[in-house]
């Protein structure tokens, strides 16, 4: 089995930061490259390359594409493509900071910081909203199966596919609601997390439940709450062997198969959306052999 990046499969974690960059000149990106696989290890950071990027370095990842948009009323989901994705995972928000200094200068001849969100778990992994999120991920080897590559070939097994999107929460419009139009948006009792088999057809956890999708739509979704001064919502995380489960659920949450939306677009919506490819790992650095280089040199 080839490695993957395990932060794509560990616990969400206490902290997160999450830095885009954009490409600011070609000539010195693989040497930046080389120089951040010194610090990511995959597990305190998960990395993923933008198509912009990999445009830039005369290559190609199958599967690879741009990010879908919607512009139905009601259910905008924006594309903001960037070069590069560096999810930093840790216990201790300094921790993260001083890494994410690092990150920047390593990458700073090639690179340019384009955003920085701050992310927390909220007590055993909770929306801010309160409701338990990434219960029906998928567990053991179909944790494997959905988020990790395998019979592409070397330099692309052990890699996965991510969908990032940050979503920003109207939690004045949310608290406006009762109990129970709160549950039956998202489909789960928020108390107990008990799944409300009668629930709407707009509910969030029918528009996705993962083997109602032919085929079944299986993602391993890390997402985490973020807050700044006046806004908070999640960054919405999901890793899959390829973008096809991502995007089969999100065209139903936009009503792009049956016109219904689903309930979240109440309460909240994505401001961002990009795609990125997280290449595997080999001796416990980033393996970019798939873009025709090696990092070890
Ligand atoms: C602000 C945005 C979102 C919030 C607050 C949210 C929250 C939740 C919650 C609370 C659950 C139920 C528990 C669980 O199984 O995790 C859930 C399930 C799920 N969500 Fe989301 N979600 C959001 C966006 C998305 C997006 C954009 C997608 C994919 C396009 C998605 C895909 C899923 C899937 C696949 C499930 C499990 C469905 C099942 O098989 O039962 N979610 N989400």
């Amino acid at each position: 089995m080839s490695k993957f990046q395990p932060g794509v499969l560990a616990p969400v974690p206490l902290h997160g930061r999450y830095l885009t960059f954009r490409l600011k000149s070609r000539v010195g990106a693989r040497k930046a490259l080389r120089a951040l696989s010194d610090l990511a290890d995959g597990d305190n950071c998960v990395v993923g390359l933008g198509q912009s990027l990999l445009r830039a370095l005369d290559c190609t990842i199958p599967g690879l594409h741009r990010f879908p948009v919607s512009t139905r009323k009601g259910a905008v989901v924006p594309a903001t493509p960037a070069a590069l994705w560096c999810w930093l995972r840790g216990a201790e928000r300094g921790v993260l900071f001083h890494r994410s200094r690092a990150i920047q200068n390593a990458l700073a001849p090639a690179f340019v910081l384009d955003s920085a969100i701050d992310a927390f778990r909220h007590g055993s992994g909770r929306d801010i909203t309160g409701y338990e999120d990434g219960t029906e991920n998928p567990k053991g080897r179909k944790a494997v199966t959905a988020a990790i590559a395998s019979g592409m070939g070397a330099g692309l097994d052990g890699s996965s596919f991510v969908a990032v999107q940050q979503w920003v929460h109207d939690l004045a419009r949310f608290d406006a609601l009762s109990t129970k139009t709160q549950d039956n948006s998202m489909g789960r009792r928020r108390r107990d997390n008990f799944e409300l088999a009668n629930a709407p057809a707009s509910a969030h956890v029918k528009r996705t439940a993962q083997e109602s999708f032919t085929p079944e739509a299986f993602l391993m979704r890390r997402s985490m709450p973020w807050s700044d001064a006046t806004r908070a919502g999640l960054v919405f995380v999901a890793f899959g062997r390829s973008l096809s489960a991502f995007e089969a659920q999100l065209k139903r949450m936009t009503g792009g198969e049956d016109g219904i939306v689903d309930a979240l677009f109440r309460f909240t919506q994505p401001v961002t959306g990009a795609y990125f490819w997280c290449p595997p790992l080999k001796r416990g650095r980033l393996d970019l052999s798939a873009l025709g280089y090696s990092l070890d040199g």
